[in-house]
């Protein structure tokens, strides 16, 4: 072994090289990104270049928002049902594809919309739509419904489907007096409906799971990404 230090050295660069062009121009370029406000001010200082140093308007809110709750919760059951496998999170730019055409989104992702989470769910395949925006396109409390059927079995909302049901998230049981005031409410004459005197609620998982998808809205602008009219 003559060349063992060519190779150690070879070795050494190899992985000084990967290192460089992955992890740390990625994060000179967005290591430092931080919460911002949906416009900025110009202030009276110049940068290198001339131009006005821009900071965050003062008393504006704070853009992406920290995830709250439920939803928090919920975030971890999308994660272990393996919803990833078919759904990303990720709004491409107008001219890289139909996503905005399509209501995905009203604007392209940044790295920004991301830094607020630990475990990022940008997601790979696309066999359904992309979420990233979901809760923008069903809200309130129809937006619940829908989803809450929908996972149920997609059958009953979005016949042909070929997403899976995920009916173990909810309990089948016999109606005790009254019905819940959670328990989904079936289209009429739906062939999915539970049996007369049986209710379908969904779990403390569902529930999580659904405040999640609602959760999941693209409705602030950020300054390198503005919200396209
Ligand atoms: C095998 C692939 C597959 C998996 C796994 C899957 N989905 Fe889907 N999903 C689809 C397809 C295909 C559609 C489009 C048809 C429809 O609306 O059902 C869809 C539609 C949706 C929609 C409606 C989107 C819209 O814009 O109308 C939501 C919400 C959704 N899925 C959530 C989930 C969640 C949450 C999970 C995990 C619990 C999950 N999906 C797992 C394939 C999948």
């Amino acid at each position: 072994m003559k060349n063992l230090p060519l190779l150690f050295c070879g070795i050494f660069f190899a992985l000084a090289f990967s290192f460089t062009g992955l992890i740390l121009t990625s994060h000179i370029q967005i290591g430092s990104l931080t919460q911002t406000t949906e416009t900025l001010e110009a202030t009276d200082d110049l940068d290198e270049n001339g131009m006005p140093v821009m900071v965050m308007a003062e008393g504006e809110p704070l853009y992406p928002a920290m995830p709250v709750g439920l939803a928090q919760q919920g975030k971890e059951i999308y994660i272990s049902m393996g919803c990833i496998y078919c759904h990303s999170q990720q709004v491409r730019r107008n001219e890289f594809g139909a996503d905005i055409e399509r209501g995905w989104g009203p604007r392209q992702t940044v790295a920004r919309d991301y830094i607020l989470q630990e475990r990022v769910l940008l997601g790979t395949m696309r066999t359904g739509p992309d979420l990233a925006h979901l809760g923008g396109r069903y809200a309130g409390d129809a937006g619940r419904d829908w989803n809450h059927l929908h996972l149920y079995n997609p059958q009953i909302v979005s016949k042909g489907s070929t997403m899976p049901p995920f009916a173990f998230l909810y309990d089948v049981r016999q109606i005790a007096g009254k019905p819940s005031e959670e328990a989904l409410t079936f289209p009429p004459d739906s062939e999915y409906a539970p049996e007369t005197g049986y209710e379908v609620v969904p779990t403390r998982r569902a529930k999580a799971l659904v405040e999640y998808l609602l959760s999941l809205k693209i409705n602030y602008s950020l300054p390198e990404a503005p919200i396209l009219e």
